[in-house]
């Protein structure tokens, strides 16, 4: 199977079959948290699609989009090595957007207005667009995304239940380098001495998971906001404590909730984001 720069090509191909479709969404540069979902999507699935596409909209700024990591031939190579049935939609830009690079307008509610969506304004909005796109093409039954963007997850659930789809969304979890650092096609941009002190930004998670239980979520909080300040290179941009489901902020531990830690680190120009589950027990 080879890759794909317009969709029709493939929607010809699907039309001769009823099997099922996996569908992996990815901007490219891949690493094996990717791998992991094309991976899972195999075991699952008769046909995997795997699509390729920096999709500009759901950039913060113009240097953001320029300095993305690109690496197609790499990426076809990798895909190709997993399982060369695998089929890699790589659109052209006028594949998807037509002659304009409109966003969709979508109300994803509070889920939508915390967190990334508070701080990268029409982000999800724009995700939501390219994403609703892949789906309305491939129909397909299954969508794998990586908890990594974990409240890109809930924002996809969501649009699935706006937009009447009948596809199941697959969370699978977060793959970290040897040092805890989570993958990151962004990961590519940082300098050595940034890479070095990127993990920090995991110890505070694992931080945040060893103290949850003591209930003192402020104080918590602050310690690391101070900590923060002296670290050099490091600029925490936020850490939240959220209940799982609804992204609301917690004031008591509620015993029946499930909760999770969000951070968002701007290591040197390169803004990260991470996540971890927290647990009573
Ligand atoms: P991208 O950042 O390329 O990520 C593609 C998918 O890989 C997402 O579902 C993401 O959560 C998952 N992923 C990234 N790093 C991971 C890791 N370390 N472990 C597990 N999964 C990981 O997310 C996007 O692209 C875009 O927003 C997209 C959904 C393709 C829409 O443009």
């Amino acid at each position: 199977m080879s890759v794909f720069h317009r969709s029709k090509k493939i929607l010809d191909y699907l039309k001769k079959t009823e099997k099922s479709i996996g569908l992996v969404p990815t901007m490219g540069a891949l690493h094996i948290g990717h791998i992991s979902l094309v991976e899972r999507a195999l075991i699952e699935n008769e046909i995997v699609i795997v699509s390729i596409f920096i999709n500009p909209t759901q950039f913060d700024n113009e240097i953001d989009l320029d300095k993305y990591p690109r690496d197609i031939k790499s990426d076809i190579i990798k895909i190709k090595e997993i399982d060369d049935q695998i089929i890699i939609y790589n659109p052209f830009i006028q594949d998807i957007y037509n002659n304009n690079l409109n966003i969709k307008k979508f109300n994803f509610g509070f889920i939508g207005r915390v967190l990334e969506g508070h701080h990268r304004k029409n982000h999800f909005n724009a995700v939501a667009t390219i994403v609703e796109k892949l789906f309305k093409l491939f129909n397909p039954e299954r969508a794998y995304f990586g908890e990594k963007d974990y409240q890109q997850i809930l924002i996809i659930k969501s649009l699935i239940i706006k937009s009447s789809l009948n596809i199941k969304t697959i969370a699978c979890p977060i793959i970290r380098d040897f040092d805890g650092l989570a993958l990151s096609s962004r990961n590519k941009l940082l300098s050595e001495k940034e890479r070095k002190i990127a993990p920090i930004i995991f110890k505070t998670l694992l931080d945040v998971k060893n103290n949850f239980k003591s209930g003192k979520i402020d104080k918590l909080k602050r310690n690391i906001y101070n900590n923060f300040k002296s670290i050099p290179l490091l600029k925490l941009e936020y850490l939240e404590i959220r209940e799982n489901i609804t992204l609301k902020s917690i004031k008591k531990i509620n015993k029946k909730n499930k909760y999770r830690a969000f951070i968002a680190v701007i290591v040197g120009k390169i803004r990260l984001i991470d996540n971890i589950e927290l647990s009573l027990i």
